[in-house]
């Protein structure tokens, strides 16, 4: 039977990742699929939820029963989340969000001329959502999730992005050598404030979703308040 714990409660996602335009035709991008945030929201809709998920630039069809906002920059990301955020009980930032973006944007299509060097590409820093979303909780006793790429040392660095984030729980994935991006399998260990350490074995990006939103609808049901 599928759990309906999440009954009467409205979710956020975001999912994809970020794209920093330089001109009319090119961008700054990642390598995120959006798999692992529609999979989060298709189970969140499976269990009762209201699902607002905010995709950034996912080539992945809207699933059925989840409210989907498209946006394609960190900027546009930003607002989304903001505004779906307020009425939430939980937001899990599953997009990957570029943490610069061009510092100018040419409206028109930046063009190579013969025997002139390129100008060096200028980055500035995007907000940082996540610790905003932490940092302003629009509403009391909402939980806040986040998602970490982490290449080495990956509990050391996870646990500091947690307390840096100011989130609830930090999902913190292996990534590099054909791991998690673009896959449909993930690994994961998912930290919690409260020093809590769940590991999730190897296996479809749905599994961890449903041990993600485990986490969510326990604390939620802890803090009461509907
Ligand atoms: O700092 P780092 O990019 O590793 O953090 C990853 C987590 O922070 C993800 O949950 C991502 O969605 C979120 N993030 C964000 N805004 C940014 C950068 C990352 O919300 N500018």
């Amino acid at each position: 039977a599928v759990p309906t714990d999440l009954a009467g409660r409205h979710v956020v996602v975001s999912a994809g990742g970020t794209r920093e335009p330089l001109d009319p035709v090119r961008f700054l991008g990642n390598r995120s699929s959006g798999k692992q945030g529609y999979a989060l929201a298709v189970t969140a809709a499976a269990r009762g939820a209201r699902v607002t998920l905010v995709s950034a630039n996912a080539e992945l069809p809207d699933p059925a029963g989840v409210d989907v906002v498209h946006v394609s920059t960190a900027l546009e990301l930003r607002e989304a989340a903001l505004k779906a955020a307020e009425d939430a009980d939980a937001v899990v930032m599953a997009a990957a969000v570029a943490d610069f973006r061009p510092t100018e944007y040419a409206t028109g299509k930046i063009k190579k001329v013969e025997g002139v060097e390129p100008a060096p590409v200028a980055l500035v820093r995007n907000p940082d959502i996540l610790a905003e979303l932490s940092a302003h909780r629009v509403r009391s006793g909402q939980l806040v999730v986040g998602f970490a790429a982490e290449t080495d040392d990956v509990l050391a660095n996870g646990r500091a992005k947690l307390a840096r984030k100011g989130c609830d729980l930090l999902v913190v994935n292996e990534v590099g050598n054909g791991k998690a991006f673009g896959t449909d399998v993930n690994e994961a260990v998912v930290l919690g404030s409260d020093g809590s350490e769940t590991a999730v074995p190897v296996g479809p990006k749905e599994a961890l979703a449903d041990v993600v939103w485990d986490l969510v609808a326990k604390r939620l049901e802890t803090i009461g308040g509907r």
